[in-house]
């Protein structure tokens, strides 16, 4: 068997980050991984896999050579980056620097977001777009935060390329699955739980918001094979959008996630303002991911009702043990 490389990854103890450790495991890696545990906790040590409890904003020993690093770690949620909205900014932006700052040599994988876009955009939308600051200022309503840190960090990873830095920008829309905690304000966990005790699911403004939900295994597996592939490094725009590009309503979500349930759990409407005074909702969020489709050919997604069959039966398995 050949030699094993190296990747760093942080955020890794995370939704996403755990899939792509799982990912890089099996591909003949060792991990080594940063987190400060802020939103997770520690995952089950496993062979090649090294766990550094650490905040990435002032991370600094690291010895071991590094073939890639995957840069993951941020405050993520509505509910959470809300009300922490100038630490979100800080942990996004001096994260950044710090990776840019580390193996000049090595190349990197920014995890920005669809937030991005900001609030009003025509969908499906590509990478194309021109997004000025007032885009994310807006979304972030006038204040540094979650769209306004990922815009930057997009800024400043671009201009390191500039400087030779061999880097790619992935836009994940939403994604899913197994493992994701609804506490900070991800939309299927928390319809899962309220389904599960037949509590009220809330659904913000009419519900016919429209956004894509990407399995989360579908989403790493689409991510390696854009990585793969030499000229995805070298394109002159490095950023690609991720996710499954079938959107679904989110009262239809509701409805989907209380019939498999089985749920009697009443569908409640609620004027997005109430939860969140001050912010506007995104009607349409769907990717055109053409840009990275064009490099891997088809990209294949799970559809929503796969998805959360997926993540009820590992549910169910869990909750048995
Ligand atoms: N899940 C999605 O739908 C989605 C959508 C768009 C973008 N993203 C991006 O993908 C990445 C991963 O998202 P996720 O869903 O796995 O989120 P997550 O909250 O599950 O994982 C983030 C991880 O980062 C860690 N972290 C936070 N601050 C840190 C710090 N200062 N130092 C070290 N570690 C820190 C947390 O403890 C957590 O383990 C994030 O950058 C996020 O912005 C995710």
């Amino acid at each position: 068997m050949t030699e094993r490389k190296h990747a760093l990854v942080t955020g890794g103890c995370g939704f996403i980050g755990k899939s792509i450790i799982d990912y890089l495991l099996k591909s003949n890696y060792s991990v080594t991984v940063i987190d400060d545990f802020s939103t997770s906790s520690s995952i089950q040590g496993r062979p090649h896999l090294d766990i550094i409890e650490e905040d990435i904003t002032l991370h600094t020993r690291l010895s071991k050579p590094i073939d890639i690093i995957f840069h993951l770690a941020s405050l993520v949620g509505m509910d959470l980056c809300y009300k922490n909205n100038k630490r979100t900014y800080d942990v996004i932006t001096k994260g950044t620097k710090k990776i840019l700052s580390l193996y000049p040599n090595t190349p990197k994988v920014f995890f920005s977001s669809s937030c991005v876009y900001g609030l009003d955009y025509k969908s499906p939308v590509d990478e194309g777009l021109n997004i000025s600051k007032k885009q994310v200022t807006d979304y972030d309503q006038s204040q540094y935060g979650y769209a306004t840190g990922k815009w930057q960090m997009e800024k400043d990873v671009i201009a390191a390329c500039l400087n030779k830095h061999k880097s790619i920008i992935i836009r994940p829309f939403n994604v899913i699955g197994e493992n994701q905690s609804g506490t900070y304000g991800m939309v299927v966990p928390k319809f899962i739980e309220a389904a599960k005790h037949n509590l009220p699911i809330t659904v913000h403004g009419t519900g016919r918001q429209l956004r894509c939900f990407a399995h989360v295994e579908d989403f790493t597996k689409n991510v390696f094979k854009l990585l793969n592939i030499p000229q995805s490094w070298y394109a002159q725009n490095i950023i690609y959008n991720m996710g499954s590009p079938n959107p679904t309503r989110i009262k239809d979500l509701a409805e989907l996630i209380k019939s498999k349930m089985a749920s009697s759990s009443p569908i409640q409407f609620e004027a997005y303002e109430d939860t969140y005074p001050g912010k506007k909702d995104v009607q349409v969020r769907i990717p055109n991911i053409r840009k990275a489709e064009q490099l891997t050919g088809k990209m294949t997604w799970q559809t929503i009702s796969q998805s959360i069959d997926s993540i009820l039966i590992r549910e169910n398995e869990t909750t048995a043990v």
